[in-house]
């Protein structure tokens, strides 16, 4: 069975990063109407940002040598360790359960909003691989980050997540599709760059619906 992880970051109801990943599921769904899909809200239900008992975790986890995930455990050793790994434990099994992780966010500060790095925070322990998992990262962001426009080395949300996901958790399979130019849509001084912004949000949707049909197809053939 084919597991999906579908995390949304995006504060808006009506969000284009949340559009985007929608349009991948809608993929995915045409391929695989009764397949598995975990949701979660990161910005509905806030992950909470990591405190002292979770770094206490993860120093003994470093200190024991432990890599195997069902042993992460064995380091709670205090209340406040139980609590802290009460809120990672969930995460991490919806995590490691998944075949293919589909992270829709925004574009904050030219990277990624705070939802998702707590999430990130919380799930990353030393050594712990999550190799031969897919991962697509739908994002939308107000200006336009592309090979060859000025901001083009600006984009350090996609060079972040890239180097993380293949450095810490050795995933080298991560797709991102960009819906850029949004702020077009409401910065007057921006207006001539709407048409730009609705092919570039079309070929977004497009793209994440053929991406997500495919991926599914490709998981129904394994
Ligand atoms: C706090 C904040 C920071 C932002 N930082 C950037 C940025 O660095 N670069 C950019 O292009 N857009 C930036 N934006 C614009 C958002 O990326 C844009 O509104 C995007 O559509 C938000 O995605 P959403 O519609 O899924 O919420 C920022 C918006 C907010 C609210």
């Amino acid at each position: 069975m084919t597991v999906l992880l579908h995390l949304d970051a995006s504060p808006r109801r009506r969000s284009v990063s949340r559009d985007v990943g929608d349009a991948f599921v809608a993929g995915w769904q045409e391929v695989r109407p009764t397949g598995v899909r975990t949701y979660r809200d990161l910005t509905a239900d806030p992950v909470p940002f990591i405190d002292e008992a979770w770094t206490e975790l993860c120093d003994h986890v470093l200190r024991e040598g432990i890599t195997e995930l069902d042993r992460l455990k064995e380091a709670v050793r205090t209340p406040a360790q139980a609590a802290a790994w009460a809120i990672v434990e969930p995460l991490l099994a919806e995590l490691v359960a998944a075949d293919v992780v589909l992270i829709a966010t925004p574009m904050y500060n030219y990277s990624v909003p705070a939802s998702l790095k707590s999430w990130l925070d919380q799930v990353t322990f030393p050594k712990m691989s999550l190799a031969g998992r897919r991962f697509v990262v739908a994002s939308a962001r107000g200006g336009s980050y592309a090979p060859g426009t000025p901001k083009a080395p600006y984009d350090h949300q996609e060079r972040y997540l890239r180097d993380f996901l293949a450095g810490h958790f050795a995933v080298d399979d991560v797709t991102f599709i960009n819906a850029e130019l949004v702020n077009a849509r409401i910065d007057p001084a921006l207006a001539h760059l709407r048409d730009a912004h609705e092919r570039s949000l079309a070929e977004a949707l497009k793209s994440a619906r053929e991406l997500g049909r495919r991926y599914a197809q490709e998981a129904a053939d394994e």
